[in-house]
């Protein structure tokens, strides 16, 4: 597909980043990419178009430059996932798995009211512990997630598919194997 090669061609791989024999996915090359940038969301929220999406709601940190700019595309509000103690009001907290480990993350607990439609959005999915983390903390609070949205998958890692699992629809832009 010629636009996923456009703007796959815009990712730039890292090896051994943060560790050896870790492949780092760098988005930030697409995200200094004007067309590239604007395809990217473009492209995201397309499916959604004319829908009823009430909150976008981005992770910590790189979900939240696509997360924002999905919002304002598709007119809602856009709610923050943060790793814990980052956020000022009554939140509500969920641990979640990383490679090596736990972690906690959290949200406002009036961030999202009950029955409305969310949007999840992340730069990448790979093992999906936190997108998984991310939906069970909407759901905690009554969010009727309708869709997770990556631009990068990693399918060996088996995350999409494990929101999936969890009826979660999920749309990617681009895999690395
Ligand atoms: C990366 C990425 C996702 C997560 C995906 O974030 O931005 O949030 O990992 O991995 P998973 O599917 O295996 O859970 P990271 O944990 O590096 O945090 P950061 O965005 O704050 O750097």
């Amino acid at each position: 597909m010629t636009f996923d090669h456009d703007i796959k061609a815009t990712v730039r791989s890292i090896p051994d980043y943060p560790k050896k024999g870790i492949l780092f996915h760098d988005i930030t090359t697409l995200l200094a990419d004007a067309r590239a940038f604007r395809r990217a969301v473009d492209e995201l929220v397309h499916p959604w178009a004319g829908a009823k999406v009430d909150k976008v709601a981005g992770i910590e940190a790189r979900g939240f430059i696509l997360g924002g700019a999905v919002a304002h595309q598709l007119s809602a509000g856009f709610v923050p996932i943060r790793k814990k103690g980052k956020l000022p009001h009554t939140t509500v907290r969920i641990a979640y798995s990383l490679e090596y480990g736990i972690d906690e993350m959290e949200m406002h607990a009036d961030a999202v009211l009950p029955g409305e439609r969310v949007i999840l959005v992340d730069d990448l999915i790979a093992t999906g512990g936190t997108a998984e983390g991310a939906v069970k903390l909407l759901r905690q609070i009554g969010a009727n997630v309708v869709a997770a949205c990556f631009i990068i998958d990693l399918p060996d890692l088996g995350g999409a598919a494990k929101l999936r699992a969890m009826d979660v629809p999920v749309r990617t832009l681009m895999a690395f194997e």
